[in-house]
């Protein structure tokens, strides 16, 4: 009665089993390929991200903060997503009351900026300002930067 023994034993395999391959795939489809150039690279210069600041003062603080570009929304905004995504909802959609107003190498020094807020590291190239350089840029946000 092998055939028997077999058939009782199968449903008790898939149980134990289903589960743990819905948890391995979870993990893997959010992590990052190690391959990738993350954010957490040194993807920006400190020179960029002060370029960025201080355009950021100026066109931005009337109606944002830090507050807004860094914590647990930022993460769930753009965790995983590319640099070019972040870099083109800003030039497409502000300064809210000009969108497309600055230049692209301004538009790439605000996001280096807002890199630099989330705590990622400045490294010795700077972020592109072509779409096809900063599509390969991953945004990896590690730990949530707490809200001042
Ligand atoms: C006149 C006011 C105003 C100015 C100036 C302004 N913003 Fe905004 N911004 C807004 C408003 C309002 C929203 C929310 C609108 C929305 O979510 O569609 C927003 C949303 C955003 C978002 C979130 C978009 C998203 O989908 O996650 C980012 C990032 C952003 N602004 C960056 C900037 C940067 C960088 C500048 C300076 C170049 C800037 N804003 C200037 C009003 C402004």
């Amino acid at each position: 009665m092998r055939l028997r023994r077999f058939l009782i034993v199968l449903p008790v395999v898939t149980a134990i089993s289903v589960p743990a391959l819905v948890l391995a795939q979870d993990s893997t489809a959010k992590a990052v390929p190690s391959s990738a150039l993350t954010t957490l690279t040194g993807v920006y210069t400190d020179q960029q991200a002060s370029r960025g600041e201080s355009i950021y003062r100026n066109m931005c603080l009337a109606c944002h903060d830090d507050s807004d570009h860094t914590g647990a929304v930022f993460k769930q905004n753009w965790d995983t997503r590319t640099a070019f995504d972040l870099f083109e909802i800003i030039r497409t959609t502000m300064p809210n009351d000009d969108p497309g107003r600055l230049p692209r190498e301004d538009y790439s020094s605000i996001v280096a900026y807002l890199f630099k807020v989330n705590k990622m590291p400045s490294g010795k190239k700077p972020l592109p300002t072509d779409s096809t350089g900063l599509k390969q840029i991953v945004i990896a946000v590690s730990d949530p930067v707490k809200q001042r």
